[in-house]
């Protein structure tokens, strides 16, 4: 069986997000997305919350898996049998950074691939960062995240 791991901050989930875990899921015959679980960052959703969201948003297809890890990444795909870990790749400003990592990790280990799936154009523009930022100062985010979240991600930004 071949199963790769999605990881990320994922906050918030964006469609972005989603569009690459569709399409992972497409290619692999189980991916899991694992939300890492950073205590040096103070995030807008929790953990829990991270996973609750994407559960729910990923409950339709069928061979995909939300869980939350901490360490190192490559560890964790290993303890999870993946043969690889998927990264989405919006712009050039991506590449640099994602290929460091994905260098380290082989120097990790060698038996797990880093794959790279290109962003869908209508989302290349679209990070967690900037939906923050943008609902933060009350932008419209409608169409750049999961519907469930939308008003949760305003209602942060109120207390
Ligand atoms: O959504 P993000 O914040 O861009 O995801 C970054 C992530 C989680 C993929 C990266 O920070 C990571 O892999 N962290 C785990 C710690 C680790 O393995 N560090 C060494 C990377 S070579």
């Amino acid at each position: 069986m071949k199963i790769a791991v999605y990881p990320g901050s994922f906050d918030p989930t964006t469609n972005g997000h989603l569009d690459i875990v569709k399409r992972s899921g497409l290619l692999f015959d189980k991916v899991i997305v694992a939300v890492l679980n950073n205590p040096n960052k103070k995030p807008l959703f929790s953990v829990e919350e991270r996973v609750d969201i994407l559960r729910r948003t990923c409950k339709d297809i069928e061979n995909v898996e939300i869980d939350c890890f901490s360490g190192l990444l490559i560890d964790y795909a290993k303890s999870k049998n993946a043969c690889a870990i998927v990264k989405g790749l919006r712009a050039v400003s991506d590449f640099e950074y994602e290929l460091q990592m994905a260098h380290m990790n082989k120097k990790l280990n060698p038996d797990i691939e880093t794959i790279f799936i290109m962003t869908n154009s209508r989302y290349s523009y679209l990070s967690s960062s900037l939906v923050k930022e943008v609902a933060q100062f009350g932008g419209c985010i409608k169409g750049l995240v999961p519907e469930i979240i939308e008003d949760e991600i305003y209602n942060r930004f109120m207390k």
